[in-house]
């Protein structure tokens, strides 16, 4: 029983220094220490022992079973320690990494724009609408007094959906819309895009934008329009910056009028990018609102006037910023955006 015990002993603490995996070991001790383990057997075999035998193998035995459960136990530790490392490895956060510098961008220079009118024109007391970038046939032309044969209309012009939805040509349907659904007074801006069939150049793109006014009320003039586009120009682009209305036609306006204002570069003094004239041209189309345009929105122009206009975003943007070239508004070059 004497070499039995030993073997136990000796054989237990070699598969315990090989062990790996807690479990492993939970399974020695079981087979070791357990109800149905060996020296569990050995020690209910002693019954069978003389007298003087007993006491002696018993001590033995106990000192095995101790000895093995601090082997068992010193392992178990040293296990877990190593699980922890492990964990602790894997979790380890590094308060000193720095990450990549987080790039914040910013608004887009055609999107400050129009930001930056809409807010000048809510000062002067417009309110901001939002209009669709589909729109019907109806609203972009008929409505807006638009002939049949403008050329406007013809397919090469336009992008049509269908015969009757087409991706608007200019912000004023937003007029329509805002009629049909407002009585005057009405003082209104929309911005957003607008398209049209055009080659791509340094200063065309299929893709545009506009801002559009309306105001209507009673006794509404000609004077109303110049002097709010006036105070407008000088507060957008400069209090010396000059005005000049030229007639021009559009359906949905009458008198028609097309704003040039003075050169965004000498400021009127005569220089080669407004050869020499100090005028920057059409910077704005305008007009006294088509009576038939106020009718066909159930409002009576016996009773009330209005004035409208209309600009392109990408143009002010491009006098803003003196960028040349449209396209780089379109390119999503960072190192072009970044700039503004
Ligand atoms: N819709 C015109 C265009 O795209 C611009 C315009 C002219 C708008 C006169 C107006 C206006 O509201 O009164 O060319």
């Amino acid at each position: 029983m004497k070499e039995q015990l030993s073997l136990i002993k000796e054989k237990t603490i070699e598969k315990i220094e090989k062990v790996k995996s807690l479990k492993e070991l939970e399974n020695i001790r079981v087979s070791i220490l357990g109800k149905k383990g060996e020296l569990t057997s050995v020690l209910r075999g002693m019954g069978k022992l003389s007298k003087e035998e007993r006491p002696v193998m018993g001590q033995l035995a106990n000192e095995v079973r101790e000895k093995l459960e601090k082997y068992l136990s010193a392992k178990k530790e040293e296990l877990v320690n190593e699980v922890k490392k492990i964990k602790i490895q894997e979790e380890k956060v590094d308060v000193t990494a720095t990450r990549g510098s987080l790039e914040i961008g910013h608004r887009h220079p055609l999107n400050k724009t129009m930001e930056d009118l809409e807010d000048l024109f809510q000062t002067m007391g417009f309110s901001i609408i939002d209009g669709p970038e589909v729109e019907t046939v109806k609203n972009n032309f008929d409505m807006l007094n638009s002939p049949k044969n403008h050329p406007s209309r013809d397919l090469t012009d336009t992008f049509y959906i269908n015969d009757d939805i087409l991706l608007r040509t200019h912000t004023s349907p937003v007029q329509i819309r805002t009629m049909l659904k407002n009585k005057p007074p009405i003082r209104m801006v929309s911005a957003g895009r607008t398209f049209r069939f055009d080659d791509v150049d340094d200063t065309h793109s299929p893709m545009f934008h506009q801002i559009e006014g309306l105001v209507v009320d009673k006794g509404i003039t000609m004077a109303n329009l110049i002097d709010t586009l006036d105070v407008f120009i000088k507060e957008f682009f400069g209090s010396d910056m000059k005005t000049r209305y030229r007639p021009h036609y559009f359906p949905f306006t009458e008198p028609s009028a097309e704003v040039d204002v003075s050169c965004f570069d000498c400021h009127g003094e005569g220089c080669p990018s407004c050869n020499y004239t100090g005028w920057s041209m059409e910077l704005l189309g305008c007009g006294m609102v088509h009576p038939n345009v106020l009718r066909n929105c159930g409002i009576d122009p016996e009773i009330y006037s209005g004035f409208a206009f209309g600009m392109g975003v990408d143009r002010i943007t491009m006098v803003r910023h003196g960028i040349d070239n449209i396209r780089l508004l379109y390119g999503n070059d960072k190192r072009f955006l970044e700039q503004f």
